[in-house]
């Protein structure tokens, strides 16, 4: 296996710590690079088991510093980006647009700026294809550490690659014109046995982008930066598009920890709307499994859609979220369910999301490998097995976070 040099951004956050983590323990002979801010979100405990591991280092940085992360590039000899840093919460992105634009916006062109610079300016096995042309096919080299369309103009090439994380917001959302559900076989071929989709239309890589919120909007156009990078400079690019993530580390903002943590301490569970909602839920070292085989294996210039074959409305998921820490933490059964308050919706809130991901179940062998019913048990044992790192994230900033996001704007009554 050839030595490699990669930076992963957003390393201390929820996807992208399981992401360093898979990096650092399957390639020892790579030098995985943690490049991360840490915001709010970023936590370096969500890495204690591989801190002190040879081939990690951490780098506190903020991705809109040009200067410093081209520097960064040429020290360390970056060969590959992993991007997974974002603001990445849809309801803060209601409140601040600002922040969103500029850390997913102009944060991902600066490293695209600083990554091509660098590339640019390097010898031989560096060197990126230009004068691309849009209308004709880019020549893709297949296999492991070779399909890259650069330049291979030694036997040294290192295949380089800016591999972008997004999400399947970017598409919109999609009508749930079968809010009953209905059984597979769906129009994708890969579903997922016994499970139901809540319309016949899914997102496919062809489906054209329509985002709703801040949120979805600035990770849009930070997809077609990287793109505009590709076609323009060459830049060896890949974009893939995930479906809602859970499991252990996620910032307890999100749908998943933040009821658990509410159920664990008697506390209400703010339902938007009438919780009907739909999302597709992958577990989350299901998503860093894919990217570990889309960022050797995936082709240059391509656009895959990770999902989980595994639509919830939130109620129902909420609901099987709070039988399983009933019975976990031995409660009767039906103890937690008067905690369900439904309140004030979301704004723009989104109906349907629904991934097909049947191109990489196809080209790249990669589909879920944990059933839902599996997942959603090992995530509430993991939140409850982990009391001490979810209380040192919620106390301070996040008391604040939770009294004007629930309180304050009358979604919640105070006195809870
Ligand atoms: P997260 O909010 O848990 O983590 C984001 C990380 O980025 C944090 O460690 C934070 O400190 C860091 N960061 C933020 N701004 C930064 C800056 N300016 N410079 C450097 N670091 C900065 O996010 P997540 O849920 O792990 O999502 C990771 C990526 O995956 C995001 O790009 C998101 O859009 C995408 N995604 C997430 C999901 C999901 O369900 N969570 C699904 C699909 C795609
Ligand atoms: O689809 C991928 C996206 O999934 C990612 O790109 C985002 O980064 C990630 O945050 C997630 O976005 P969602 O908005 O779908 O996730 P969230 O956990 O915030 O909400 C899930 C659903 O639950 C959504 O329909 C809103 C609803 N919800 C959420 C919260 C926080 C509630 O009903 N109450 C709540 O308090």
């Amino acid at each position: 296996m050839a030595k490699r040099n990669i930076v992963i951004t957003g390393g201390a956050g929820f996807i992208g710590s399981h992401v360093v983590r898979l990096f650092v323990n399957k390639y020892p002979e790579y030098n995985i690079i943690n490049l991360d801010k840490l915001t709010y979100a970023g936590n370096l405990a969500n890495l204690k088991d591989i801190e002190d591991k040879p081939n990690y280092k951490f780098v506190k940085m903020d991705i809109c510093d040009f200067e410093a992360f081209y520097q960064l590039m040429q020290d360390e000899k970056i060969d590959g980006i992993i991007h997974l840093a974002a603001e990445s919460h849809v309801d803060r992105s209601i409140k601040d647009p600002f922040t969103f634009a500029k850390t997913n916006v102009m944060g991902t062109l600066s490293l695209l700026q600083a990554a091509k610079l660098y590339w640019e300016s390097q010898p031989e096995p560096y060197k990126m294809v230009h004068n691309y042309q849009q209308s004709s096919e880019p020549e893709f080299i297949e296999g492991n550490s070779d399909s890259c369309h650069i330049d291979r103009l030694s036997d040294q090439s290192v295949d380089c690659r800016f591999y972008h994380i997004s999400t399947d917001e970017v598409y919109g959302a999609l009508k749930m014109n079968h809010p009953e559900g209905i059984e597979p076989p769906f129009k994708t071929v890969a579903s997922s046995e016994g499970h139901k989709a809540y319309g016949d239309e899914f997102f496919y890589e062809t489906t054209k982008y329509n985002p709703h919120s801040p949120y979805s909007a600035s990770k849009a156009s930070s997809d077609h930066f990287v793109r505009a990078y590709h076609d323009t400079y060459g830049m060896p690019t890949i974009v893939t598009n995930c479906s809602n993530n859970y499991g252990p580390y996620q910032f307890p903002e999100k749908l998943i920890p933040l009821f658990i943590n509410n159920i664990r301490h008697r506390k209400p569970l703010p339902v938007y709307g009438k919780g009907e909602n739909v999302r597709d839920w992958l577990y989350v070292e299901d998503h860093a499994r894919a990217i570990d085989i889309i960022f050797h294996n995936g082709k240059i210039a391509e656009t895959y859609n990770i999902g989980g074959f595994n639509e919830w409305k939130n109620i129902d998921l909420i609901k099987v979220m709070i039988k399983t820490v009933d019975r976990i933490l031995g409660n009767p059964e039906g103890h937690s369910l008067d905690l369900i308050t439904y309140v004030t919706d979301r704004l723009g809130h989104d109906a349907r999301y629904a991934i097909d991901s049947t191109k990489l179940q196809q080209e790249l062998g990669w589909e879920p490998s944990l059933q839902f019913e599996e997942g959603i048990e090992k995530t509430v044992r993991w939140y409850l097995d982990n009391q001490e790192w979810m209380d040192n994230i919620t106390s301070g900033e996040y008391e604040k976070y939770y009294e004007e996001m629930y309180h304050s704007n009358g979604k919640l009554k105070t006195e809870n």
